[in-house]
């Protein structure tokens, strides 16, 4: 069995039984994974660098996926077959990841399922997806190598109403309150407190240091 990282697992364990597209898949771990738990039998990885694309589609063979998993040397959702039911995106920026779902809206009539891993403007991420017709069903938070990442789970849906605090902290996170989450506000907190101490900073900064301190301290 392919060992994947605490981040991958927790993706690999939000994927339901389905036609899965894997966008961005570089190494391909999380679809040989899939393959061997037996919660897929058909997908797609897609690659749009060539060094990346090589590895993935050697690391297909290596594992005995490849009349299972096609790869795709392509952008993002251009060439996604019409089977497509769920599509993983991870490890890119928040607003790569609304980019690459928002340049193919014909691509995701059938998708019911879109699970994300975004490094940056995750915020954003939510409030784009939801916009799109899909609701946060799972999120998870995790550390690994000194970084949190938040992994999201929507499902379509008629309606998604989200408010400006599910936005920020997921509606799921902040309801769970797991240690990483707490960790991961926490260690923020440590950071205001460490930049307010250092002393001279204008009084509009301390202000909004202040003010983002203490709605963190809300959501503890
Ligand atoms: C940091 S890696 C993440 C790999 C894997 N998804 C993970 O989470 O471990 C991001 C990958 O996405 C690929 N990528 C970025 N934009 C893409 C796009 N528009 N279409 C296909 N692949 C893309 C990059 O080439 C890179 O291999």
């Amino acid at each position: 069995m392919i060992k994947l990282s605490d981040r991958l697992q927790i993706i690999h364990d939000m994927v339901p039984k389905s036609v899965v597209a894997d966008i961005g898949s570089d190494h391909g771990k999380l679809m040989v994974a899939l393959v061997q738990s037996e919660t897929i039998t058909k997908g797609y990885a897609v690659e749009n660098k060539e060094g990346p694309f090589e590895r993935l589609r050697s690391n297909l063979i290596r594992y005995h996926v490849n009349d299972k998993i096609t790869p795709l040397f392509s952008d993002g959702l251009k060439d996604l077959p019409r089977d497509t039911q769920t599509i993983v995106i991870a490890g890119m920026g928040g607003l790569n990841i609304v980019k690459i779902l928002k340049a193919h809206p014909e691509k995701l009539v059938r998708v019911n399922t879109i699970i994300i891993d975004a490094h940056t403007a995750v915020p954003l991420a939510r409030k784009e997806i939801c916009q799109m017709g899909y609701a946060i069903a799972d999120e998870k938070i995790v550390k690994e190598d000194d970084i949190f990442y938040e992994i999201i789970k929507f499902i379509k849906a008629d309606k998604a109403i989200i408010t400006d605090e599910d936005l920020e902290f997921g509606p799921i996170l902040r309801q769970e309150k797991s240690a990483t989450f707490k960790e991961k506000y926490q260690s923020r907190i440590f950071e205001i407190d460490t930049i307010l101490a250092k002393g001279s900073l204008p009084k509009a900064r301390i202000h909004s240091l202040n003010e983002e301190k203490a709605k963190l301290e809300r959501y503890l």
